[in-house]
């Protein structure tokens, strides 16, 4: 078991790039799959859940190969249409690729996704919509059957809520729809445009990605290519909310403000300067941070959930009042308790935490998911004394070696093992040790009926 002891209450300061972005990097992987040639990804980061996704994808018969942060995937060999659920369990954008295998195959046959706990994270718009692209789709004991072929045609798609899943389960489908597809309502993150700069470099049409609306004229012929993944906006928001709850100054590199333009807003009316020029975000903070104002996370281009709990951690450190409104999960205060026993002062009320900042101590914490772990980081940095950040597996499936991010600017932080383990940044040289057959072997369990 790994954790990290971090001694707080030293001002950071330093430069770092911003690692490649998870939620750009993993449906961009399941995208391979649609692909008959060789796609090569440049600014992959080294996540647990890159590494799933690798090994998901051997197992549907892809070559992968990894050097450095670049991942090539070859995805003409694709045979298989299951995925194995204790894989489709790990993470939640396992369920792209039942769009990806749906339009490639014709066919899928997938688990529910699993992912971080944060209340229920049903995937009936991701089904609506592929429904109304002409796959039937049904389920059975808690596996859900696809079937596209020649039934799979452009149509109009129109998402009650814009769900970032549902909108590119819905984009993968719909290249391999015959005719155009307009998704309206759609997601409007940044990770969106990012796919839709993939797909056109494998040769799809799509267009609108960053808008609400998406049109993609179906039945391109798609071929191998080559694609930077975007910097992680969420990653820039954690480092950014560490500065501002330790003080100091940093410049990220990769990554524009634009992205996190409600991020920087609050931390610029907590006291942070927070500026955008040419070689990077500029951050500058002295503590204690003030009034964070009222915080209501939204989709995108509203303050992003998964930025909620390390701003609510840089808050809670400083000496103002702060009231966050959480509409999109039911269940993503799970860190409140553990910042709790650093000494935070939170009450939490249906949706709504009410944070009266105050000097945090040191305490041994737990991760409870990715974006809370990051958050008891947050908090350790501006804590007087050493603590103790455990469950970093959370952690791991979304920060590339988090302790060298902070280490870089210049926090005392390091990862410790209880037992002999290897580290995750150890752990990459072992992607290559999931073996095509190994994976296909346990593959070869039809879910079909
Ligand atoms: C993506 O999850 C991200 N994950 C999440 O990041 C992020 O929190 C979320 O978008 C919102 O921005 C990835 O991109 C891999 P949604 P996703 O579908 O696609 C409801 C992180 O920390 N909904 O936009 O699963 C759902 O329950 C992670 O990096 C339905 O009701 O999010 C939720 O309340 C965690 N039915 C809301 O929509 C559906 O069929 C937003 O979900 C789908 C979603």
């Amino acid at each position: 078991m790994s954790f990290l002891t971090i001694t707080g209450r030293r001002p950071l300061s330093g430069s770092l790039t911003v690692q490649g972005a998870k939620n750009s990097v993993l449906p961009i992987l399941a995208a391979c799959v649609l692909v008959p040639g060789e796609c090569v990804l440049h600014n992959c980061p080294d996540l647990s859940d890159v590494r799933s996704t690798l090994a998901i994808l051997q197992g549907l018969g892809c070559r992968v190969r990894r050097e450095g942060s670049t991942v090539c995937v070859d995805a003409s060999g694709v045979e298989y249409r299951a995925i194995p659920p204790e894989r489709m369990r790990q993470m939640r954008s396992s369920f792209i690729f039942f769009g990806a295998i749906l339009g490639r195959v014709g066919e899928a046959a997938l688990g529910y996704p699993g992912g971080c706990e944060l209340g229920p994270r049903p995937i009936d718009l991701h089904l609506e919509a592929l429904r109304a692209l002409g796959a039937q789709i049904w389920e059975e004991n808690s596996v859900v059957f696809g079937r596209g072929g020649s039934c799979l045609r452009g149509a109009a798609v129109h998402l009650p809520f814009p769900s970032v899943g549902a909108t590119e389960n819905a984009m993968l489908v719909a290249c391999a729809c015959s005719g155009d597809t307009v998704i309206t309502g759609a997601a409007q993150e940044p990770e969106i445009e990012d796919l839709q700069a993939f797909l056109n470099a494998a040769g799809a049409v799509v267009r609108g990605a960053g808008t609400d609306r998406i049109v993609i004229c179906g039945a391109r012929p798609l071929h191998g290519t080559q694609h930077r993944v975007m910097s992680d906006r969420i990653v820039a928001a954690t480092c950014l909310a560490a500065v501002g709850a330790a003080g100091g100054q940093a410049r990220l590199q990769g990554v524009s403000g634009r992205w996190i333009t409600p991020v920087t807003a609050v931390l610029e009316q907590a006291g942070c300067c927070i500026e955008q020029k040419r070689d990077g975000l500029y951050i500058r903070a002295s503590r204690p941070m003030g009034d964070g104002g009222f915080v209501r996370t939204a989709p995108y281009p509203g303050f992003p959930t998964d930025a909620q709990a390390v701003v609510m951690a840089a808050l809670a450190a400083g000496a103002g009042e702060s009231c966050f409104e959480e509409t999109m999960f039911q269940s993503r205060y799970r860190h409140v308790p553990e910042l709790g026993r650093m000494g935070a002062d939170i009450r939490v009320d249906g949706r709504r935490a009410l944070v009266r900042g105050r000097p945090l101590h040191a305490a041994q914490v737990e991760s409870t998911d990715l974006r809370g772990g990051a958050a008891l980081v947050v908090a350790a940095l501006a804590a007087e004394g050493t603590s103790r950040v455990g469950a970093l597996h959370h952690i791991d499936r979304g920060y590339e070696c988090v302790e060298e991010m902070f280490a870089r600017l210049g926090a005392q932080i390091r990862r410790e093992d209880t037992q002999e383990e290897v580290t995750p940044c150890r752990r990459q040289e072992e992607n290559e040790i999931v073996t095509a057959g190994a994976a296909a072997s346990a593959l070869s369990i039809s879910c079909w009926p």
